[in-house]
């Protein structure tokens, strides 16, 4: 299958070298290694929120790292979903309002769906994401699980072709972190293309695919079966980061 995003030869000055991935549409690819190995800085290269100072980063037919910054934030806005742990909701909006702000920029921009259509497409998101009934809810009135959630509707509501996450689960509790990633997963099982960076080997298991990054170079990769039983593969996780020197 065509891959919908491909990476090559990027470099970051100081941070990554020559890092080249793929990812194929519908795959669920994580990223790990430890703190600093530039994991945070890879998303926001391959997103264009940063600019690589080599190499090329192919979004299908588009290559992200020649286009300008208006033409990058567009196609942030219109093909990327974004979850990072810090989740940069506005406090002065109910989860609702948060949810739809992505699409009304974006109707602002090219002519787009009405107000009325587009609450009913954000609450059926969080209908999905199991969250409904708290629409109205300020971002401090709900836990940081259902904010989490909150903010992967907000993600989804342009129908992103790709799903950026940044440690998505990273500062949930164990309780909070299990109901994100069962969303995520469900989101996966239904064709979304997800890029994750996680330092959690149960969060982790969930990928088709993990990619070990040290001092900013690719250093191993693993691929997880489908059919493989939940607790085998995280111990399959585990075994392998221990092997990467985790
Ligand atoms: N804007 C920046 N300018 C200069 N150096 C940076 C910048 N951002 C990050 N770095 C450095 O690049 C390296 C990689 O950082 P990065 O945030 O990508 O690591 P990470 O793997 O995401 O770590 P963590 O697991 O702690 O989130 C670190 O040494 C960091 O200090
Ligand atoms: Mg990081």
């Amino acid at each position: 299958m065509e891959p919908i995003l491909q990476v090559s030869h990027l470099s970051k000055t100081q941070i990554l070298q020559d890092i080249s991935l793929q990812l194929a549409s519908g795959e669920m690819l994580g990223i790990m290694g430890p703190s600093g190995s530039g994991k945070s800085t890879l998303l926001y290269n391959i997103a264009g929120l940063d600019q690589p100072s080599q190499g090329e980063v192919w979004l299908g037919d588009v290559d992200v790292a020649r286009l300008s910054e208006d033409q990058k934030a567009s196609l942030r806005l219109h093909d990327m979903g974004f979850v990072f742990q810090q989740m940069n909701m506005m406090a002065n909006l109910n989860l609702l309002d948060n949810i739809t702000a992505p699409a009304k920029w974006a109707n602002s921009q090219k002519s787009g769906k009405r107000k009325a259509e587009l609450e009913n497409k954000a609450k059926a998101l969080m209908k999905k994401l199991s969250i409904s009934g708290l629409e109205n809810r300020s971002i401090t009135e709900v836990s940081g699980g259902q904010l989490q959630r909150a903010c992967i509707c907000r993600s989804l509501i342009n129908d992103p072709k790709i799903l950026f996450a940044d440690e998505p689960t990273g500062a949930l509790n164990q309780r909070a972190a299990k109901e994100v990633m069962i969303e995520l997963s469900k989101l996966h099982q239904e064709g979304t293309s997800i890029l994750l960076v996680t330092h959690d080997s149960k969060v982790a298991s969930q990928c088709d695919r993990i990619l070990y990054l040290l001092d900013g170079q690719i250093q191993g990769e693993l691929k997880l079966k489908k059919m493989m039983d939940p607790k085998e593969r995280e111990e399959q996780v585990n075994a392998w980061l221990r092997s990467m020197g985790w």
